[in-house]
């Protein structure tokens, strides 16, 4: 029987997984970790294991007496956060994947899934449909710690043969869990003020556009891809996903169709140099081709659908 673990589960996209995973395999077919318990009621339904991911024992621990078959690794300091403590941000994304790769590689779980990001790439990737295979010289640490990331997990499968699977996700947009720490994340703040009745300040300049994602397709994404045979893998760093694409001030011309008192004015923070050295949108033709994947959200789908959802 399949057993799923997923570590940092009390995130952005843990919570979200959960609730999927939870949905797609059963709830006692999941079983949760973080360093603190989610809020999310239906998070925890499933087992919590009470787990800080940079450490290496404790690690190896769970993973020795959990029996998982498959193991979601989403423990990271985001790239906002990441700039204002480098060493901390490397030293927690990098310890930690390491632990669980040493561990997968000990043979004591069968498949794992690490989160990779738009931020791998940097001011030389061209800007529009970026390519799976490009310049990666991305600015912040985050991106560096990702594309280092991307090239262990490959190292790992061709020296060890560990099956670790990996998507360089866009900005997740869900109604479920807040982000923190992103520079995408002005997004889902946009939504919270739209439907609290508060203008929004945003920290990027209107025109600023980026790659996006409807957290349901992200989570979609995450499970065709562990569910997908070994032999359709070709991309063993991590596979490029398309979504949509919008900037703060197409954003904020369709929330006012749905709410027209809403409105947004501009104050662009450092945060602006990060989301400037990013693409606007990403070419996934590789995981089109590899699994099959096409994003179901288009910008006007995703914006309806979180609007709807946060009402309820
Ligand atoms: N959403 C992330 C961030 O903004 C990118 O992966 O840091």
């Amino acid at each position: 029987m399949e057993k799923h673990l997923v570590i940092g589960a009390s995130g952005q996209l843990g919570i979200e997984l959960t609730l999927g995973m939870q949905a797609r395999y059963g709830i006692d077919a999941v079983v949760v970790s973080d360093i603190r318990q989610s809020t999310d009621l239906d998070v925890n339904r499933s087992e919590f294991i009470l787990l800080d991911a940079s450490d290496a024992h404790a690690v190896r621990k769970v993973l020795a007496e959990g029996k998982f078959t498959h193991v979601y690794h989403l423990v990271a300091m985001l790239s906002a956060r990441g700039e204002q403590n480098p060493l901390d941000a490397w030293d927690l994304n990098m310890k930690s994947l390491i632990n669980v790769l040493e561990c997968a590689k000990d043979g004591l779980f069968e498949k794992m899934f690490w989160p990779s990001s738009i931020a791998v790439f940097g001011p030389n990737a061209p800007k529009t449909q970026t390519p799976q295979n490009t310049f990666c010289d991305p600015t912040t640490v985050y991106g560096v710690s990702k594309v280092a990331g991307e090239l262990w997990a490959k190292y790992y499968f061709e020296h060890y043969g560990v099956d670790v699977r990996s998507i360089r996700y866009p900005g997740l947009i869900g109604h479920r869990s807040q982000p923190g720490g992103g520079t995408t994340d002005y997004a889902v703040e946009a939504f919270y003020c739209a439907l609290e009745d508060k203008p929004f300040e945003c920290y990027l300049e209107h025109y600023e556009t980026l790659p996006m994602m409807h957290m349901e397709d992200a989570v979609r994404a995450t499970l065709e891809l562990m569910e997908t045979s070994k032999e359709n893998i070709t991309v063993r760093t991590s596979y490029n996903l398309a979504g949509c694409s919008f900037s703060p001030s197409e954003l904020n011309s369709e929330i006012v169709k749905i709410i027209p008192e809403f409105s947004t004015s501009y104050k662009p923070d450092l945060r602006q140099q990060i989301a400037a050295s990013w693409p606007d949108s990403i070419n996934d033709e590789a995981a089109r081709s590899d699994w099959g994947w096409s994003a179901k959200y288009n910008t006007t789908g995703l914006i309806k659908a979180m609007l709807q959802a946060l009402k309820v």
